[in-house]
């Protein structure tokens, strides 16, 4: 198995690479077109955006210049909380539609739950998948308590719920519930930003298969199950982010790496953000 043939079937019948790339903060089109040509060529298919990163042109901009067929590659958009609501997550996704110069995406996510429009953006995204400008829908920043909520009114479940998730916040319970329910369950920062790779534990492992912190880390979301989006703008990290299929990590190591958990988030309180209406 690698990266390319890595692919996870979700609950609507589509599938979806399990590891991806993600685009938050890669600033500029030539950095853009630097990170997805090598991303590319290192056998990335998936490329994780967003209304907020303000890079959907720069994304569209690069796909087109190296002639990438739209078929080969797996792309996620997420609608920001200043576009939720019925029309107004309408008209936001084709004006993302039109910034990517693509006739749909992969898949679509709620960036953030908000208590204002909570249900309206859904059925907007039922809609929007039924009208073909997404393949798939999903959410992101989602706990428990939102996905059961959603459940009484939303007449399709989101298939991917893309949630803060690395080694000092294993989010056990909320990745065990998402299973359950056949929700992929996707980690954003699956790095930590950078906070994760210094830890002895994870320094320790590397050192004894002769990887990097970094490889340690992203082969532990793999072979937990879930989904992982790692972002770097530099050629040789994007390389090595994707040079993780040629060892394995002991039963034991996981079990190492998941005593890490210190509930130490990097971004917001999804509970917080749903109660202001935004990201605080
Ligand atoms: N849904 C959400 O609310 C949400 C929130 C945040 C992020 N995301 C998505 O998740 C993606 C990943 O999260 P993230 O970018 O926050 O964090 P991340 O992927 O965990 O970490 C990225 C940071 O680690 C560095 N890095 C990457 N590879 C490395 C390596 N091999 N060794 C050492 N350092 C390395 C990068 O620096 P360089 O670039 O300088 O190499 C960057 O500073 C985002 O790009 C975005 O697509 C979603």
């Amino acid at each position: 198995m690698d990266i390319q043939d890595n692919l996870l079937t979700l609950a609507d019948g589509n599938k979806m690479p399990q590891q991806g790339f993600g685009l938050y903060k890669v600033v500029g089109q030539e950095t853009m077109d630097t990170a997805i040509a090598k991303a590319y060529a290192e056998g990335y298919r998936l490329f994780d955006t967003a209304q907020l990163y303000g890079n959907e042109k720069e994304v569209g901009n690069a796909v087109k210049k190296l002639a990438i067929p739209r078929e080969k590659i797996f792309v996620t958009t997420k609608v920001a909380e200043e576009n939720q609501g019925y029309q107004a997550a309408i008209d936001s996704v084709k004006e993302s539609l039109q910034k990517l110069q693509m006739d749909y995406v992969d898949l679509l996510l709620v960036h953030w739950p908000i208590e204002s429009s909570f249900f309206d953006t859904w059925r907007a995204f039922e809609e929007m998948k039924k009208a073909g400008l997404t393949k798939s829908i999903g959410v992101s920043n989602f706990q428990m308590i939102h996905l059961q909520y959603l459940a009484t009114q939303a007449n399709e479940m989101p298939v991917i719920d893309q949630i803060e998730l690395h080694p000092l916040l294993s989010q056990m319970p909320l990745v065990q519930f998402n299973r359950d329910h056949h929700i992929v369950t996707q980690a954003w920062s699956p790095l930590g930003r950078g906070a994760v790779i210094g830890q002895d534990v994870i320094k320790t492992i590397a050192a004894k298969h002769g990887k990097s912190p970094a490889q340690v880390i992203l082969r532990w979301h793999l072979q937990n199950g879930v989904s992982f989006i790692p972002k770097s703008v530099h050629e040789a990290r994007i390389a090595e982010n994707a040079a993780i299929y040629d060892f394995t990590l002991s039963d034991e190591e996981m079990k190492q790496i998941a005593t890490l958990n210190a509930y130490h988030r990097t971004g917001r309180e999804p509970e917080l953000v749903y109660e202001y209406n935004k990201q605080y």
